[in-house]
């Protein structure tokens, strides 16, 4: 019996922790999709993509659910009789990259002329073997290799100018079968793929993989959805999973939620070196929506993507069924927007975008410290997009605690036309006193736009010295007023037409607090 289900044992921060999200953008195409391999790529909640052969928490778990598969079915596992030099050429070089990526707990070393000892100690193995030899080795050298990597492996042939697949062990196969495709061309295995000939991609594909040379490892990333974590989809148990498809349309939300999982191979190309064959490596990473749906780019963006893909490759993908409910979950898992404590200004979370319906536009970036470099960003292409609508200005400044830096912004502010569109980016105390002067100098609600780049200081209204001024602080604190020395709290109620929050005097125990950090 092949294992159907394979929950994961890693803690679903670990997952999300190096889970490949695939998704640069909120539409999906096919594309000859390849970069460099082995550069780490960064995501809102981790990093992928720094080794070539990834080992995580489900190691073992994986391996074992291979060794069941291939007890169960003997299809999964070819090696055509050519190709037997290129499967010790691909078990050696993952032993390499293995040794290398993970020196802790994998050691390769070299026991004289095509003699080697490999030891894997996560699975307390010693082995030593003859390169070539398969006397010295308790399996077939894929085989041997296969059950201590989480990667799919297939081999290519390369002759007469194409590709072949000729060898692998394939157990995590997503809606295909290797024991079908065993033997067929590159270009042959992808004929049911849609728009992908009129498009060119596999072809290019043809040509960049014929070219690929050894020591230049390549990956790409493809994915799918698959209901529950299995990772045997393979068409020979179709009839274990196909039907959930269906089923899957009946379940109540919080199930489907759980359920429905993002599926993502990160492949990985790399010509062999001894043999020239090419090893194709396939390593399956999988995420509920409930899981996508912690990291709220990933929610917002595979929702896009789901919502929007053309119907010939969701039902290619075997997802048409169901893709417009799992879109449909991941907009519906928004989170809430949090409305601001009343009294608190609202700021917008992204830049906001440039009204092009001003008749002119007065863009001013304010700072000094490292979040100046953001509002100088920020304002750069809020200009870019005004100087296409209307005359633009552009006014980088300081800090407005300056006398130089507000007699500029008022200046600018006193040439401004009618009808010009006042957009600042700096940090809270600066934001709040520009949009204040503008208000003062006869600019309404509706001209103004602004990107807190921090709040760790305000304007401070003290009301007891009547004087406004910057404090680093947030509402709750305390803080002794620099125009008159009161130690006050400042309060969650801020004017916007006067561009300051309110201070008070403190309780006696909070001013002494406030005097000693004074
Ligand atoms: C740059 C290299 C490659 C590109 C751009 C590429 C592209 C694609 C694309 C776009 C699909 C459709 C996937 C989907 O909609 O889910 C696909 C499917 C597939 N690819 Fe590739 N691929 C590449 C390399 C390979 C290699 C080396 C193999 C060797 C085994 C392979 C085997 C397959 C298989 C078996 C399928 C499923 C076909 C089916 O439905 O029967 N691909 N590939």
């Amino acid at each position: 019996m092949t294992l159907i289900d394979t929950p994961a044992l890693a803690p679903t921060a670990e997952l999300v922790g190096g889970f490949p999200f695939p998704f640069p953008e909120d539409r999906y195409r096919y594309s000859t999709n390849v970069e460099p391999a082995g550069e780490p790529r960064a995501t809102p909640v981790g990093t992928w993509g720094d080794a070539i052969v990834d080992i995580d928490a489900d190691y073992r778990h994986e391996l074992d659910s291979r060794a069941s598969i291939l007890a169960t079915d003997p299809s999964r596992h070819a090696v055509l009789p050519h190709m037997v030099p290129a499967t010790w050429d691909a078990m050696l070089t993952l032993m390499r990259e293995l040794s290398t990526s993970y020196p802790e707990t994998m050691h390769l070393e070299s026991l004289g002329p095509d003699t080697w000892r490999w030891r894997n100690d996560l699975l307390g193995i010693t082995q030593e073997f003859r390169y070539g030899d398969a006397a010295t080795l308790p399996e077939e050298p894929l085989r041997y290799i296969t059950g201590q990597v989480q990667e799919d492996i297939a081999l290519l042939d390369q002759r007469s100018d194409q590709l072949f697949v000729d060898a692998g062990v394939v157990t995590f196969a997503a809606d295909w079968s290797f024991g079908f495709d065993v033997g067929m061309s590159f270009l042959e295995i992808h004929g049911p793929v849609p728009r992908v000939r009129q498009m060119g991609v596999i072809t290019r594909a043809h040509e960049f993989l014929k070219r690929l040379q050894p020591h230049e490892p390549y990956r790409r990333t493809n994915w799918t959805l698959t209901i529950d974590r299995r990772l045997d989809v393979s068409t020979e148990i179709y009839p274990e999973w196909g039907p959930d498809r269906e089923t899957i349309q009946t379940v109540d939300d919080a199930e489907f939620g759980r359920r429905v999982h993002l599926r993502v191979e990160v492949q990985h190309l790399i010509r062999l070196a001894d043999s020239g064959a090419l090893m194709f490596l396939i390593r399956t990473y999988m995420l509920s929506l409930e899981q996508l749906a912690t990291v709220e780019p990933w929610r917002a963006r595979a929702a896009e993507v789901l919502a929007e893909l053309p119907d010939d490759m969701a039902d290619y993908k075997g997802i048409i069924k169901y893709r417009d409910r799992a879109a449909a979950w991941l907009r519906a898992a928004a989170p809430a927007p949090t409305p601001p404590p009343l009294g608190l200004p609202a700021w917008p979370t992204s830049p906001p975008e440039v009204d092009v319906t001003g008749a002119s536009f007065l863009v001013l970036a304010i700072g000094t410290d490292d979040d100046a470099v953001l509002a100088g960003n920020i304002a750069r292409s809020w200009v870019n997009t005004a100087t296409n609508a209307g005359p633009t200005r552009l006014l980088v400044l300081d800090s407005l605690t300056e006398p130089d830096d507000l007699g500029a912004l008022r200046q600018s502010l006193a040439e401004a036309r009618t009808g010009t569109r006042i957009l600042v980016a700096g940090g809270q105390y600066d934001v709040m006193t520009a949009l204040a002067i503008a208000r003062a100098a006869g600019a309404i609600a509706a001209e103004l736009a602004a990107f807190v780049t921090h709040t760790r200081d305000l304007p401070l209204y003290c009301a007891h010295c009547a004087g406004t001024n910057r404090v680093a602080g947030a509402p709750g604190e305390v803080v002794v007023c620099p125009g008159c020395g009161v130690a006050v709290e400042i309060h969650a109620h801020h004017s916007a037409a006067l561009g300051s929050f309110l201070g008070s005097a403190a309780e006696p125990a909070a001013s002494a607090a406030a005097g000693e950090d004074a």
